[in-house]
């Protein structure tokens, strides 16, 4: 990459870190907003280098990094750890911490609580949370606390369970208004966007002409004003099955495969390591050394 991928044209550009208001701005520009998951430091700087515009530290983590079927065991603590490590890797990218499942729908407080957490404690830079519902109030609450709120409507994956599984949401005339009127009660709680994830193209274009905030597809077409995918599921670096709207930019895994598999096979034969990976003595040190007696044991 000779030049710098990152758009250098932002109207309130201070420090080097994507301001918030911009992402309106974007939408108003029509430029798209880009948007990745990341779950450790040396991802957030890759996310970072090639322009990323907003990273998710999402709870898919629990599925594609520690191997669980569902993202609803993951815990905050983990959130917490995970964006410590992104916001040692991403400067410019404004950087999402997920509100994972039980960490939001007790209470206002505790919404409010966590939130405080993930920003203190992780260096988030806004948080997000799923669904219409309870959810809107839990946002109401965090922006008034002074943190800038994510929503996140459609497939939500915290509560499959009610919603059948890990399947399109807003396919019919009912659930498709049910979609883009909790995405409207969303940014009317103060979001300063919202995902939209496995729905119609049709549902998204209505939400994404009716917001003044941005929207976020994923799986939902490409009239949304940015998009996002799951790191693993976009670098083929995951085996369990991706769903449709994901595209494979590369075949990680299978790099990763061979690398392994190289290493394997030069370590049993002898052939790793060679002469330039290891450290020499001085020669009369090594003669001394060698002819010295051994110690006993
Ligand atoms: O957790 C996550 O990665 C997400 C994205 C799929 C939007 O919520």
């Amino acid at each position: 990459m000779s030049e710098s991928p990152k758009p250098t044209r932002y109207a309130s550009w201070t420090t080097g870190k994507l301001p918030l208001p911009e992402l309106a701005e974007m939408k108003r520009r029509g430029d798209k907003i880009v948007m990745v998951t990341a779950y450790d430091a040396p991802s957030g700087r890759l996310a970072d280098t090639a322009g990323v515009d907003l990273i998710l530290v999402g709870d898919s983590s629990g599925m594609v990094v520690h191997g669980r079927e569902s993202t609803v065991p993951v815990s905050l603590d983990e959130i917490v750890f995970m964006t410590q490590w992104v916001t040692r890797g991403a400067k410019r990218p404004l950087v999402i911490a997920d509100m994972p499942f039980g960490s939001y729908e007790e209470s206002d407080e505790q919404a409010v609580h966590n939130a405080v957490r993930l920003v203190k404690d992780g260096g988030a830079d806004a948080v997000k949370l799923e669904r219409g519902g309870t959810s809107v109030a839990r946002a109401q609450a965090i922006v008034g606390a002074g943190i800038p709120v994510m929503g996140h409507v459609g497939l939500t994956p915290q509560t499959a369970t009610v919603l059948g599984g890990f399947k399109a949401q807003g396919r019919t005339a009912e659930r498709a208004r049910e979609l883009v009127e909790d995405a409207l009660a969303l940014e009317a709680a103060g979001c300063f966007a919202v995902v939209l994830e496995a729905v119609p193209p049709a549902v998204a274009r209505a939400a994404t002409q009716t917001l003044a905030v941005p929207t976020i597809g994923i799986g939902a077409g490409v009239e949304t004003d940015g998009q996002v995918l799951v790191w693993h599921d976009m670098l083929g670096f995951y085996d369990g099955r991706a769903p449709r709207f994901v595209k494979r930019y590369a075949e990680i895994g299978e790099a990763i495969a061979d690398a392994l598999g190289r290493y394997a096979e030069e370590v049993r034969s002898g052939s790793f390591p060679e002469e330039q990976h290891t450290y020499r003595m001085p020669e009369e040190e090594q003669a001394e050394f060698e002819g010295a007696p051994r110690p006993s044991s």
